[in-house]
């Protein structure tokens, strides 16, 4: 042992090292405030960031760490979240309301420290408090480590394009949804879709300002698109060009060479595109990938468009093309021949290690219900939307805060890892309250560096199935399979793919299928699990896992910062249940 001591401390001091040298500490500052905004014919005030709609881009390379100040100055509070970003040991600075914070309020600020380490590509910032993210959301961009070391050829050029919602409401869009849960009604559509805050050529009033991206023939771009759209999948396309997907939420994959892309609420994808046609201008566009039934129609069925505009000098002859190759509304088939062909690159450099010794296994169902048992016991009726029949209902105080303080009565570990009834869930003939479906706030709590297996099975009840867009903070885990129908658990693991199987931390539950994921508890704290449509989120499609911590203090969660909001005001969307006084007491629907 003699000699080592020294070659010891030498070590330790280039691990701390390690961040002076080769990483950067950023500073931002955020001032949420509210600004005028028109789009299709309709001004409105609106929370943003910075004064800009999409908010501005964090750019780092990989392992920085990014202060942000945020500095709330509209009139309700909120919170920030870091979508993908894992933050390890630190989900004080995680950002979602009532699961690692409280709001910060109006008049104050809290500086979030997120933290870097494994992700690289693009990634993305949004509010996490009721649906202020439709208009606090922005991009973030990872840069390799020394800046070129892309597994690709280097590019010659990078742009950055954010889907998001609009509105036209001049009310607050979690005003509208508090009101609608409050008499029972749906949660509001957007009207239209946006490019880079643009609805495009083909809405009212927008085709002064649709978003232009101008490139040089010959080149190649990547092209960073982020889904930050409210309930929806969409599908993209740029007229007579050829995308190829080199990155998903920020994990590299093995480039699939494509027409479209369809892309969940919540991820973002690397692409790359060589600007290889004749010189001119080419509609990119993007609309709704629904997988609700086709006789529902009231949904925003926008086709927003961009222009890709070669420098060069040519005679605009006649209009853009529109990718004529983009699918459907309803075009499930597309939808999943493109989701299929996602495996991660599994490199030298940037090899896969997915979990093989499963010591928790999950499954989860994930329903739309009517009727359930309300807090104090009693059966209501009213939609509400589950994980095993559970409805999460947010506590009043933190359940980071009431974990890390040992405050008992905000949440109970008891989180099942089956559903209660084990029925065909596929099947439509099941009337909407088969199971009682329980409001509450149950966590799962996990040991430390335990290996985690999750099947989520999707149902027909209220014959509402649909792609839920499962998403996991802290973590991104390993999509080892997926299919349509019931899972069955003793074929289906056989068809798993533990060789390449893509990295994600937002997964499509497929419509009336399953997916299944995995991940090692490596990551101490409390991280939310939720379905990435809002309208699901608010109804109660999400639960909590809780990772202890491992025993030392590299393995434990971090001390709080200073100056965490204290948890004081409620949320204004209550999860209010609908009385509809014809039908109480009848639970055969
Ligand atoms: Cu992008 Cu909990 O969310
Ligand atoms: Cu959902």
């Amino acid at each position: 042992m003699g000699i080592f001591p020294g070659f010891l401390g030498l070590f330790l001091l280039c691990g701390m090292l390690h961040c002076i040298v080769e990483c950067h500490v950023h500073y931002h500052d955020f001032v949420l405030k509210k600004e005028n905004f028109t789009r299709l014919c309709y001004t409105k005030s609106m929370l943003v960031v910075n004064g800009s709609f999409p908010g501005p881009v964090i750019r780092v390379q990989k392992g920085d760490t990014v202060f942000v100040n945020v500095h709330n100055q509209g009139d309700y509070g909120l919170t920030i979240h870091w979508h993908g970003v894992h933050q390890p040991r630190n989900p004080w600075s995680d950002g979602p309301e009532y699961i690692t914070q409280c709001a910060i309020k109006p008049g104050s600020n809290f500086t979030y420290e997120v933290i870097f380490s494994d992700e690289e590509g693009t990634l993305w910032w949004h509010a996490h408090s009721e649906w202020t993210r439709a208009t606090v959301h922005g991009a973030i961009v990872i840069m390799p480590l020394n800046n070129t070391s892309f597994p690709f050829p280097e590019p010659d050029g990078q742009e950055i394009i954010v889907l998001s919602s609009w509105y036209n409401s001049t009310e607050d869009v979690s005003d509208i949804v508090a009101e609608a849960l409050q008499d029972g009604g749906d949660t509001p559509d957007s009207d239209c879709y946006t490019i880079n805050g643009q609805p495009g050529d083909f809405l009212p009033c927008s085709n002064d300002s649709t978003y232009h991206w101008q490139v040089e023939y010959g080149k190649t771009y990547l092209l960073r698109l982020v889904n930050a759209v409210m309930n929806s999948e969409l599908f993209f396309a740029i007229a007579e060009h050829s995308l190829t997907v080199v990155g998903i939420d920020a994990s590299y994959v093995k480039p699939i060479v494509t027409d479209y892309i369809m892309i969940s609420a919540g991820q973002t994808m690397d692409i790359l595109i060589t600007a290889n046609q004749s010189p001119g201008a080419y509609y990119m566009a993007t609309r709704q990938y629904n997988t609700v039934r086709k006789n529902i129609d009231d949904y925003d069925n926008s086709n927003v468009t961009a222009i890709l505009q070669y420098k060069e000098k040519y005679t605009p002859l006649m209009d853009p093309v529109f990718p004529s190759i983009l699918p459907t509304y309803f075009d499930i088939v597309s939808g999943r021949k493109f989701t299929r062909r996602i495996k991660s690159l599994a490199s030298i450099e940037h090899p896969t290690n997915v979990p093989k010794n499963i010591s928790t296994r999950m499954f989860i169902t994930a329903a739309s219900n009517y009727g359930f048992i309300n807090r104090s016991g009693e059966y209501e009726t009213g939609v509400t939307t589950s994980l095993n029949n559970l409805s999460w209902v947010n506590p009043e105080t933190d359940v980071l805060l009431s974990y890390y303080r040992n405050i008992t009565g905000f949440y109970t570990p008891d989180f099942p890892d089956y559903p209660p009834f084990i029925f065909d869930f596929v099947s439509e003939d099941f009337a909407p309250d088969t199971v009682p479906t329980i409001k509450g706030t149950k966590v799962k709590v996990l040991e430390y560096d335990e290996e985690v297996e999750i099947v989520f099975q999707g149902t027909d009840l209220m014959r509402a199935s649909e792609d839920h867009p499962m998403h996991m903070h802290g973590y991104s885990f390993y999509v080892v399979g997926s299919g349509t129908g019931n899972f069955d658990n003793e074929t289906d693991p056989k068809g798993y793919n533990l060789f390449d199987p893509p990295k994600m931390n937002t997964v499509s539950l497929p419509k009336v299928g399953w997916v299944a994921i995995r991940f090692k508890a490596s990551n101490p704290g409390v991280w939310f699990w939720h379905c990435h449509f809002d309208r699901h989120l608010t109804w109660g499609m999400s639960f909590v896992i809780i990772v202890k911590d491992g025993g030392t203090p590299e393995t434990s969660i971090r001390k709080p910062p200073p100056n965490m909001p204290q948890c004081t005001s409620s949320s204004t969307i209550k999860l209010q249940p609908f009385h509809d006084f014809s039908r109480t007491g009848d639970k055969s629907n």
